[in-house]
C-alpha cells in the first residue's frame, strides 16, 4: 500500500486522523470529504489528500472517504492489529500511571512484564501484573521476547539498562528518561517522549505569535 519511505511528519499526524475517524465512526459518519474532514481537524483538504497519498488511494473522487475503511487502512498502516510484546522498566510514579492509562492494545502493544529494582515494589502488582526484580530480566527477554521497552527509570541508570535490553533483543524504546540511546545505538528505534518541552513550547505560543 505505501509507496516507499514515508515522512515522520506525515507519520506524526495518521494518529491523529486514527483517533478522530474513530470519533467520526462513533458519531454515525459514514463518509467524508477531504474539505470537511480538513475543516473538522483545523488542516487543509490538499494536506490531507498529500498525506493519504502518500500510501496509495485511500477516496474515490467526488464520493470522498468511507470512514470506517479509512480508519482501518491508517490503523493497518500504523501496525496497530500486531500486539508486539513490550517490557515497562521503572514502576515508580510516571511508570505506575502509564501502565494504568495506557490503552497497549488499541496502540499496537501488549505489557507483558513490569521491571524495578526496589525490594518494596518488586513483588507487587500493577494492575495485573507483578513487578519483578530487574536481575529476571534476562531470563524473562529469552523466554517472551519482547520487541519493546518503556524507560521510567533515573537518567543515570538508562544507559546501563537499555544496553541490557538491546543484549537482550529488544529493538524499540518509548523512552521517558533525557538519556539519549541512540548516541551510542544509532540503528534502535527510539520515541523519546518530554512533557516538559511540550509545555516550553506552550510557553512560546503564549508569548508570541503561533500557528494555531
Ligand atoms: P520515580 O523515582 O517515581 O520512579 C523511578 C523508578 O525506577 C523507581 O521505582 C526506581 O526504583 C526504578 N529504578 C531505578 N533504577 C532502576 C533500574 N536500574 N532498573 C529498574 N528500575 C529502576 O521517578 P518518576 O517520577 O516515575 O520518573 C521516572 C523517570 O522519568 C525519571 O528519569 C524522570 O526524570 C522521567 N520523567 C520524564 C518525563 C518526561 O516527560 N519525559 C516526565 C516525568 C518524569
Amino acid at each position: 500500500m505505501s509507496k516507499g519511505i514515508i515522512s515522520k511528519s506525515v507519520i506524526r499526524r495518521l494518529p491523529r486522523y486514527y483517533r478522530f475517524l474513530g470519533e467520526l465512526e462513533e458519531g454515525g459518519y459514514v463518509r467524508i470529504s477531504s474539505r470537511e474532514l480538513a475543516e473538522k481537524m483545523g488542516l487543509t483538504a490538499s494536506q490531507i489528500r498529500q498525506d493519504f497519498n502518500c500510501f496509495g488511494e485511500f477516496g474515490q473522487q467526488g464520493y470522498g472517504y468511507n470512514v470506517r475503511e479509512l480508519r482501518s487502512q491508517i490503523g493497518n498502516i500504523l501496525g496497530l492489529e500486531k500486539k508486539n510484546p513490550m517490557v515497562l522498566i521503572g514502576a515508580g510514579n510516571l511508570g505506575r500511571a502509564i501502565a494504568a492509562h495506557i490503552n497497549f492494545a488499541d496502540r499496537g502493544f501488549e505489557l507483558v512484564g513490569i521491571f524495578d529494582v526496589n525490594e518494596e515494589i518488586i513483588g507487587k502488582n500493577v494492575g495485573n501484573i507483578t513487578v519483578q526484580s530487574i536481575d529476571e530480566i534476562d531470563k524473562f527477554c529469552t523466554e517472551n521476547k519482547p520487541a519493546a521497552a518503556i524507560l521510567c527509570i533515573p537518567k543515570n541508570s538508562a544507559e546501563k539498562v537499555s544496553d541490557k535490553l538491546i543484549s537482550c533483543g529488544v529493538r524499540a524504546f518509548w523512552n521517558f528518561t533525557h538519556y539519549d540511546i541512540r548516541f551510542s545505538h544509532p540503528d534502535v528505534i527510539v520515541e523519546n517522549v518530554h512533557l516538559g518541552d511540550s509545555l516550553t513550547i506552550l510557553s512560546y505560543c503564549l508569548n508570541s505569535v503561533c500557528e494555531k
